[in-house]
């Protein structure tokens, strides 16, 4: 059984579930503008959750939780980015803030989730410096008109995975060397948000949300080692190290130097990266991965990975494999609760912070019968089999202090469209075929009921 206190939740992001791309003075982000294949929903009213955020929270209070994750979007909020704030945007969250307070559920705010300004994103995007004090300012504008609501705030969603994933899905395409630099700023504007938080909203918590997987080797070969020790290092470490204790991670640095990059760093940096520091950790995880050294050069010269799956590989450092140990699900991302438990140990030997899990879940294929419900055992299994580790965890001695489960309801995932759902509550809409949007919850949503009032799973 988890601590009476321990923080149950859900999770989501403003672009995948809220629709309204257009209306109440919303500008294009970079996740608006991507093009995708034409079978592939897109965000235009992706769930609804604009207009029917109401019986949203409603349904979700039902499950008996104490917080929900929603992300803000920039370009509703400043719609070019950078210049007006738009109030009708203000007045739209503030209303959706008060309501889940109405039902005792705390916000848990991600500032940014993918979702850039295109404006901004045309001129240079993270690349840009000028992006990192346009972060900065519309941190103040989230601060100075949401604090007295909303004591949780994190950061930027992945940045290593916006390091790291096929950019085109991300919604921008830069070189080896932009792309690390677009990295540095980003962990430069956390930084500027840790330090704008703190002295605005002294009462506030703020920490960053990357999504970290314990990196395996997939031999004993000392090569092999060393290709996991140094895909940790930039996959996982390079971002909380930087976050949490202020440094660049020393093999991430070598990396750096061995492919030619040469980050632009500023001599003011330094005081605000070693003096501006996160209160939680948000830790999204949903798979494990598995590296060897690559034996011979690929066609590709650096690595580009297809988000969290095997498609990683640098030349002379790492290549993802198989781990013929586990599972996969219908996506072909392997399944690994126990790697969960591993990566929250480690996390806690490297930062001793509290932790809340902020994302994980399962993607599948789920059906609607005719009576309105959806038999999704496959994704009870998933969240229990991690819930159990998370025990095992805090059993440890991991201080683990909230779940909030991706997804709350359906939506448009960022690989897969509408087809590859994650949520407790089923969306009645298809790729193409927007239905009536109605809401109906699954299986999963009352085990999960079921978990909060026990406040916890069978071990
Ligand atoms: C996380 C993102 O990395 O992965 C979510 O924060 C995303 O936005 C989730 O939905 C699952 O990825 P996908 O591609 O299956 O939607």
């Amino acid at each position: 059984m988890l601590a009476k206190d321990f923080c149950w939740g859900a999770s989501l992001s403003a672009h995948q579930t809220e629709g309204a791309a257009t209306e109440d003075g919303k500008s294009p982000s970079v996740q608006d503008c991507r093009v995708r294949d034409d079978q592939i929903a897109d965000f235009t009213v992706a769930s609804d959750h604009y207009h029917r955020y109401r019986e949203d929270i409603k349904l979700l209070a039902g499950l008996g939780i104490k917080a929900l994750r929603i992300s803000l979007p920039w370009t509703r909020i400043i719609p070019a980015g950078v210049g007006a704030t738009n109030p009708s945007a203000i007045a739209h969250y503030r209303d959706v803030f008060a309501t889940m307070h109405a039902y005792k559920i705390e916000p848990m705010v991600t500032m940014y989730h993918f979702d850039l300004p295109q404006n901004l994103q045309d001129q240079g995007g993270w690349t840009q410096r000028q992006t990192v004090d346009a972060y900065a300012r519309y941190a103040r504008v989230l601060f100075e008109n949401f604090g007295d609501q909303v004591k949780y705030w994190l950061t930027i969603n992945e940045p290593n995975i916006m390091l790291l994933a096929d950019q085109k899905i991300l919604g921008f395409t830069y070189t080896h060397q932009e792309r690390y630099q677009a990295f540095y700023h980003l962990m430069i504007a956390e930084k500027k948000a840790f330090a704008l938080c703190h002295q605005l909203l002294p009462q506030a918590q703020i920490g960053p949300v990357p999504n970290i997987s314990y990196v395996y080797p997939g031999s004993a070969a000392p090569q092999d080692i060393r290709a996991a020790e140094y895909f940790n290092a930039v996959r996982n470490w390079a971002y909380l190290d930087f976050s949490v204790q202020g440094r660049l991670n020393p093999l991430f640095q070598n990396y750096l130097r061995q492919t030619g990059i040469d980050l632009q760093i500023l001599p003011e940096d330094q005081e605000l990266v070693t003096t501006n520091f996160p209160d939680f950790l948000g830790i999204n995880y949903y798979t494990s991965v598995t590296v060897e050294y690559p034996k011979q050069d690929q066609d590709r010269l650096s690595g580009v990975s297809d988000q969290q799956s095997e498609d990683v590989y640098e030349k002379g450092f790492y290549k993802g494999l198989t781990n013929p140990y586990l599972q996969k699900n219908d996506f072909n991302w392997t399944i690994d609760p126990l790697g969960l438990q591993t990566t929250l140990e480690v996390i806690n030997d490297r930062y001793q912070l509290p932790i809340y899990i902020t994302e994980n879940g399962l993607g599948a294929y789920d059906e609607l019968t005719a009576d309105h419900q959806v038999h999704d055992p496959y994704r009870i299994d998933y969240l229990k089999q991690h819930l159990q580790s998370i025990q095992q965890a805090v059993a440890s001695g991991v201080p683990v202090k909230g779940y909030l489960p991706w997804s709350a309801l359906d939506l448009v995932s960022v690989h897969e469209g509408m087809r590859k759902r994650y949520g407790l509550i089923y969306v009645d809409r298809t790729e193409q075929d927007l239905k009536d949007l109605a809401r109906y919850p699954k299986d999963s949503y009352y085990w999960y009921q079921q978990v909060i009032a026990k406040r916890g799973v069978d071990e």
